[in-house]
């Protein structure tokens, strides 16, 4: 197996993975991993859950793509499902998060020139965040070593203080035509935004009519205990960007507006070869199916309750710790050297991810049974022991 011809753009471990089941994952070696990464909060279901293998099976019988000229049932079946459970009207599907922000910019933009003329084109967004990595995204991604090395990148754009409600009302004029938040920060470090920041937001987008964007790609589709994390925060936005869990592992992404954008978009101003295709649908219909009625939503909050409560434990017993962040399924825990510690967890059999400067980040599938959860902590105990002092 050569890797030589593949770009060299992530730092990977030394590992080749080969297979999955459930939280477990199995090396070309056939050595063991608790898989508490999944994917980058994507494999919300775990691996090889059969109603994934079934929707794609039967999917893939009748019907992969076709062109977004023509209907296909699956494409209004999921969009039916998704408006169902939000208090918004239209969905966008596209193959990724950066596409879903990228696409939800658009809106914002187009919405700022209907509604104020050409100037009304600024979009806020907040230092610390993550939108991804493409030009549009890239550019509303509030961190230096994402940006610096491709800079121009998209005008019109303005960083906000993350939680600084003072430079919100500063920043924010008439001349906004959207702002995008996080409601947690994932990459940046599982930062939440308060509650009082969001309303703030949400004020200011209602008093200089912009659009309330919140990038739930990361902390959406269940992972804090409500389909969408925007129920948790009790401020509710006017676009939403989804993907990662969506598809449970296979590429799906969405822009959702409310009723106040749902006709910005028109013929012609927007769209995707793959987005919304038969496959990626049936696949997102069934992972919302498990999801929803296979009551694993309605579970999230109890096995994060559990999570946090074991590892409160463990940070007054061995000190290694320094604070438990997120919710639901979305933990953080602070350390000194979260590489280090990440690197600990891989030897011993535990995939765990580092997020912003201290943070290690536990993102089990959503469906994670009890054993699997005792088996990580056991582990991350036995590192904390090591580290202990
Ligand atoms: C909050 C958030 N937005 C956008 C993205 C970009 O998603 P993708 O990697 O699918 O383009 C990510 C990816 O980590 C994310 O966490």
């Amino acid at each position: 197996m050569s890797k030589n011809s593949v770009m060299n753009t992530y730092g990977r471990f030394d590992v080749t993975f080969e297979k999955g089941f459930g939280s477990r994952l199995y090396d070309v070696n056939g050595k063991e991993y608790i898989d508490f990464v999944s994917g980058v909060a994507v494999n919300c279901l775990g691996h090889s859950h059969p109603t994934i293998i079934n929707a794609i099976t039967e999917q893939s019988k009748k019907l992969i793509h076709i062109s977004n000229y023509y209907w296909n049932t699956k494409h209004t079946e999921l969009a039916d499902k998704l408006i169902k459970n939000c208090d918004h009207s239209k969905v966008f599907f596209c193959n990724s998060g950066t596409e879903a922000v990228e696409g939800a910019l658009k809106v914002a933009r187009k919405y700022g020139k209907l509604k104020g003329g050409i100037n009304k084109n600024i979009i806020l967004y907040m230092n610390n965040s993550f939108h991804g990595r493409s030009m549009g995204a890239l550019s509303v991604t509030g961190q230096e070593k994402y940006q610096k090395d491709f800079m121009p990148l998209i005008g019109g754009v303005k960083r906000v203080e993350f939680n600084n409600i003072e430079d919100l009302k500063r920043s924010f004029d008439e001349n906004v035509c959207g702002i995008i938040i996080e409601p947690i920060q994932g990459e940046g470090g599982i930062i939440r935004a308060s509650d009082e920041f969001l309303k703030e937001a949400r004020d200011l987008c209602n008093k200089h009519d912009a659009l309330l964007i919140f990038d739930e790609i990361q902390c959406g589709i269940g992972r804090l205990g409500s389909l969408f994390a925007y129920k948790e925060f009790g401020v509710v936005p006017d676009v939403i960007t989804i993907a990662k869990g969506l598809g449970g592992g296979f590429p799906i992404g969405a822009f959702i507006v409310n009723e106040k954008a749902e006709n910005v978009l028109v013929p012609g101003d927007h769209g995707s070869t793959f987005g919304g295709n038969p496959l990626a649908c049936a696949v997102g219909i069934a992972v919302l199916n498990e999801l929803i009625e296979g009551g694993i939503v309605a579970s999230v909050k109890k096995k994060g309750q559990y999570l946090k409560e074991k590892l409160s434990a463990l940070k007054e017993k061995y000190k290694v710790i320094n604070e438990i962040k997120g919710m639901g399924l979305l933990l953080g825990i602070s350390v000194d050297d979260p590489k280090a510690f990440m690197n600990a967890c891989f030897k011993k059999g535990l995939l765990v991810v580092t997020a912003g400067e201290d943070v290690v980040r536990i993102l089990p599938p959503l469906n994670v049974t009890k054993e699997d959860m005792n088996a990580a902590l056991n582990i991350l105990e036995d590192i904390m022991k090591e580290m202990h002092v």
